[in-house]
């Protein structure tokens, strides 16, 4: 079939106000922390262009604030600031570049918990506790009203000046907007409380001076909540009626939709437990009320899926966004007709959500499948081949099944990565698109180390998306090999005895929860391998069961048995841990959460500058398979292990 039959509706063009996107896949608000100084940052920059490269129609940007009551985070942009101009321009250029609209979200956020942070109140329609944190914000008068409305409407004005393309009025989830047009967090008895048109009236007031600060030749879109699922809280009724009176303005180019609150964060960033295209209804209804283009959303991980929500008539464009964030190229490489090589987003809120979560600034956006996320402003170790795509020009059918590798350096090495969990096998692709000729040893019988455990934990199979899409990109890379191997000196010959760079990727602990005995606790790994003594074990009781001799392949082809014994014992004191490994170097976040025991390791593994090839810490208490890390270690010292090539 061809790519315009499997996909008839994906890659048409639409008109959305004054501009025209080449495709119905967006690039959807989400907030990074990539914010420097309340500045927009060079990773924004490339974090965007990135996106608009792979082939998304329209990029809008995350929330940027407004007034300066809504400091809710340290890494916010101040979209009210002036000195915002410089990176809004370089943002803009560079989407532009790629021949892609991008927008601005413009939001007021209400955070009450985040008050003793910011040193203010936080500024709401009535005093209504936030649901989780219980603090209480301040209900604004009419000329504070005044003041959030000349902060959009400045904000506008500056993002048109930065080379925006227009705005997104962001009226869902924790936003002030939102505060006054539900029932449930609006208890004002002057004009702007009560029934559903004086709960719109701060909206409708907002729309009137942003379309008279951005002019008609921009766009102006607003994304409403579809549903609280709040008792009391705004309903899909609401949104219909709301969006037939924003049509009847004349002002707004399209509506976006949204599901659920802060309180009600399940369903607004879904996990892999809720099906795709969960929110489609909202889209739908709001689609069938107004003329307007609506953008439906909802956990898309495949073109096919958003494909199909437009071929059903549900909306008149898709918002990716984790999709997108999991793989730049994912609209690319659908329109090229390579949707298997689509790193697809395994909905697990490991890096994403987390990422961005506290107030504190800390943290930033990050991805279990992607560790290049935020990174993309950093020299890629292989361009060449992460470029593939560009060279290919988006809709050419000319990605290659076999993806380009890059030049190698004046050495192209031999790498020998320990352990096939996702950090080794990250390294193995990192190294292998940098041009070196790579092997990958593993105690156990199959590639992806602790991953393979998370996903046989009851609805977590998608968990096992990241060892599939990794493999498959080790078979496209074609340049890895597998072995399976116990110990150094096996892991050494599997590479003909002379490893002249290692990489040690053996395996992360998982974390026990903090004041518990560490005898009486049974470790997670354990329990989801079966293992009958898992209760009674502790540090050093731990008895794993008795694994087969195994191997692995990451071209995913036969592999080779008999020349390597696996270890007796997958557990065991000191021993290896878990079966095929874990990530090396994984450790609990900043909030004491080890999401997957992976993403440290994956971002060691990402090819940050001159790391192709990086050198991960072997395991403290190496057992057999540590001992391979360490010894290969050995073999290449830290700094020739990080130069790489
Ligand atoms: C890390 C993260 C941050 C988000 N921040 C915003 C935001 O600033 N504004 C917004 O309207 N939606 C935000 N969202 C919600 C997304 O726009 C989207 O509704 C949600 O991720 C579901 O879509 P998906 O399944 O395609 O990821 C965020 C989502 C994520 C994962
Ligand atoms: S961290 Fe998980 S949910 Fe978030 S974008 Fe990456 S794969 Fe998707």
């Amino acid at each position: 079939m061809t790519v315009a039959g499997r996909y008839s509706h994906l890659f048409r063009p639409l008109r959305v106000g004054p501009v025209t996107v080449a495709n119905r896949v967006v690039f959807g608000a989400h907030r990074t922390d990539f914010a420097e100084d309340g500045l927009p940052s060079a990773r924004h920059t490339a974090y965007y262009a990135a996106r608009a490269r792979g082939g998304a129609g329209l990029v809008i940007t995350e929330a940027h604030a407004t007034h300066p009551t809504d400091g809710h985070h340290e890494r916010l942009v101040q979209g009210y600031r002036p000195e915002v101009l410089r990176g809004y321009r370089a943002i803009t250029e560079s989407v532009h570049r790629a021949g892609v609209p991008v927008l601005v979200q413009l939001a007021h956020i209400v955070v009450p918990a985040a008050a003793p942070y910011v040193r203010r109140p936080a500024w709401a329609a009535s005093p209504v506790a936030d649901p989780v944190a219980r603090t209480v914000p301040k209900a604004v008068e009419r000329h504070e009203i005044s003041a959030i409305i000349d902060g959009y409407a400045r904000a506008a004005e500056l993002s048109v000046e930065g080379g925006f393309d227009g705005v997104e009025l962001q009226c869902a989830h924790p936003s002030i907007v939102a505060a006054f047009l539900s029932p449930a967090t609006n208890r004002r008895d002057d004009r702007y409380g009560g029934p559903l048109a004086n709960r719109a009236r701060l909206l409708l007031e907002l729309i009137g001076e942003v379309r008279g600060r951005i002019g008609p030749a921009r766009v102006l879109g607003v994304r409403l909540c579809g549903d609280e699922l709040l008792d009391g809280g705004s309903t899909l009724a609401d949104a219909v009626e709301l969006a037939r009176v924003l049509q009847a303005t004349g002002k707004v180019d399209y509506l976006g939709t949204a599901l659920g609150t802060a309180a009600t964060r399940h369903v607004s960033q879904a996990s892999m437990h809720i099906p795709a295209g969960y929110a489609l209804h909202l889209a739908n209804a709001v689609r069938r009320a107004v003329d307007l283009p609506v953008i439906g959303e909802g956990r898309f991980t495949d073109p096919l899926q958003a494909d199909r929500a437009l071929a059903d008539g549900h909306c008149d464009l898709v918002s990716v966004v984790r999709g997108q964030i999991a793989d730049p190229e994912f609209a690319a490489k659908a329109r090229a007709g390579f949707p298997e090589a689509i790193r697809g987003c395994l909905s697990c809120n490991q890096g994403c959500v987390p990422g961005v979560g506290g107030p504190s600034g800390e943290g930033r956006l990050a991805c279990a499948e992607n560790p290049r996320v935020g990174r993309e402003s950093e020299p890629d170790p292989a361009p060449a081949a992460a470029s593939a795509i560009q060279g290919g020009r988006p809709g050419s059918g000319r990605w290659p099944r076999r993806a380009r590798v890059a030049a190698p350096g004046p050495r192209p090495r031999d790498v020998l990565v320990a352990g096939a969990g996702p950090a080794g096998l990250q390294a193995a692709i990192a190294a292998a698109r940098a041009g070196h000729r790579v092997r990958v040893c593993e105690a156990a019988d199959a590639a992806g180390g602790q991953v393979r455990l998370a996903a046989a934990a009851p609805g977590r199979a998608e968990f096992g998306e990241l060892v599939r899409n990794q493999l498959a990109e080790c078979r496209r890379r074609g340049r890895v090999g597998g072995r399976a191997a116990a110990g150094g000196g096996r892991a050494r010959r599997a590479v003909g005895g002379r490893p002249p760079v290692g990489v040690g990727a053996g395996g992360g602990r998982a974390r026990l929860p903090r004041g518990h005995g560490r005898r009486r606790v049974p470790r997670r790994t354990r329990l989801l391998r079966g293992d009958r003594h898992a209760g009674a074990a502790g540090r050093s009781g731990a008895r794993g069961n008795p694994r087969p001799g195994g191997l692995v392949d990451p071209r995913g082809g036969p592999g080779h048995r008999g020349d390597v014994r696996a270890p007796r014992h997958g557990g065991g004191r000191g021993g290896h841990r878990g079966p095929g490994g874990g990530v090396a170097g994984a450790r609990a976040d900043r909030n004491g959460r080890d999401p997957h025991g992976g993403l440290d390791g994956l971002r060691a593994a990402a090819g940050a500058p001159g790391r192709a090839v990086p050198a991960a810490p072997v395991p403290r208490r190496a057992g057999r398979a540590g001992a391979a890390g360490r010894r290969l270690r050995g073999a290449a010292p830290r700094g020739r292990g990080r130069g790489g090539r």
